[in-house]
């Protein structure tokens, strides 16, 4: 299967953890940059991709018209797909009933909503523009619109959040309903204002954060099937899975990724230089790499590993990377299951150095494959 992902890049504001290709005050650029999307589709060769994500930033800063725009675009670009499941993000505060009523028209079978935290207190010390009633108000708008599926995405581990507070936060979303919820633990970026702040993660208390929200989540029927991703029986998201899968995607927009014939390309983080790229009719690229070796070989690996359920690892994985495995195991973090090999509850909690094991730079010689 091969997935679409759209770029969009503006917001109202940046918030204090946010490392994406996210800008302020550059919506001026909008329409310009839609152009520049549908140029970029017919750079790449020809597909039929099957679904849509339209991410960002945030895409619910294009106004309604350039919202359909951007469909029709993407329906002139890609002509024969009928996507099986079409998502758009949004956030509260440049979400209105005009938008959702066009996202329902543009056949968006998945909103999902960014509210981060539901405690007044915190919104603006993370740098976000609006309540946590401005949130509900838009999540009941977009069941009135007829959206058929809603997802969440909250955060953990903020600095001033305690369990108390995000305990409520899980009470009030449950209370909605949403059909998925995507739950990150705080990473400090880089480039990022808590960075410069000297914000640290606390890995104790995010991990009781961690197991509060599993439970809280489980409890309401939501299934965890990504590290990061909760979703009700048949709401899962198709476009996403493919990715962790391995399977083909193409990227259109600023820091875009795009991932075909055994290629793995970034486009251009910046707005003005992508634009400058595509309007000269050339390849927007910043990394362009053939996926080789034990690189391409152990991506299998800290991509399938994400999925709960885990993943039947190939041969050339097994042998390839036969002494990591058994260390992993030794430590407990992960176990292989009617031939699948996954993560395990403690293996949750410390994917990221599960993963360090399948990414280079690697500790050994290079295996023959
Ligand atoms: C790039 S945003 C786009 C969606 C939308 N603009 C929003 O703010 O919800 C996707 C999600 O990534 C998560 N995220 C962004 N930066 C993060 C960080 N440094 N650590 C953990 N999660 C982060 C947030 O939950 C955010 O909603
Ligand atoms: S978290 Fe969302 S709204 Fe905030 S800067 Fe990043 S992309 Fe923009």
């Amino acid at each position: 299967m091969t997935g679409l992902y759209a770029h969009i890049p503006f917001c109202s504001v940046k918030c204090f953890y946010c490392d994406f290709a996210a800008y302020s005050g550059q919506s001026k650029l909008a329409d310009r940059y839609l152009a520049a999307l549908e140029a970029e589709a017919l750079l790449h060769p020809a597909a039929t991709p099957a679904t849509l994500y339209v991410g960002g930033g945030t895409p619910s800063e294009l106004t309604a018209p350039q919202i359909s725009d951007l469909f029709a675009r993407l329906r002139r670009a890609y002509p024969a797909s009928r996507f099986v499941e079409s998502t758009f993000e949004g956030n509260p505060e440049s979400l209105d009933e005009e938008k959702l009523a066009v996202l329902a028209k543009e056949g968006v079978t998945r909103l999902s909503i960014g509210l981060q935290t539901a405690d007044d207190a915190l919104l603006p010390a993370i740098g976000r523009r609006h309540t946590a009633a401005e949130f509900s108000d838009m999540f009941k708008a977009a069941r009135r619109a007829g959206i058929p599926a809603l997802s969440v995405d909250l955060m953990f581990g903020l600095p001033g959040q305690t369990v108390a507070s995000l305990r409520a936060t899980l009470e009030f979303v449950l209370a909605l309903a949403p059909e998925h919820v995507s739950l990150y633990g705080l990473q400090v970026e880089d480039r990022t204002l808590f960075a410069k702040r000297g914000v640290e993660e606390d890995s104790d208390l995010g991990r009781e954060m961690f197991e509060l929200s599993m439970r809280a989540l489980a409890a309401a029927g939501l299934e965890q099937y990504e590290i990061s991703n909760y979703a009700k029986p048949g709401h899962r998201s198709a476009h996403n899975i493919n990715y962790w899968m391995r399977g083909e995607y193409v990227g259109l927009g600023c820091s875009a990724a795009s991932f075909y014939g055994g290629r793995r390309r970034a486009n251009e983080e910046r707005i003005p230089k992508y634009l400058e790229a595509v309007e000269a009719g050339k390849p927007p690229l910043a990394e362009n790499e053939e996926m080789k070796g034990r690189e391409a070989i152990g991506e299998e690996a800290f991509l399938g590993l994400r999925l709960t359920e885990g993943f039947v690892p190939s041969d050339a994985l097994k042998s390839a990377f036969a002494g990591e495995w058994a260390v992993l195991k030794a430590r407990g973090l992960v176990e292989e299951n009617g031939g699948r090999w996954r993560l395990t509850t403690d293996g949750i909690f410390l994917a990221n150095d599960a993963f360090q094991e399948f990414v280079p730079p690697f500790d050994r010689e290079e295996a023959p494959v």
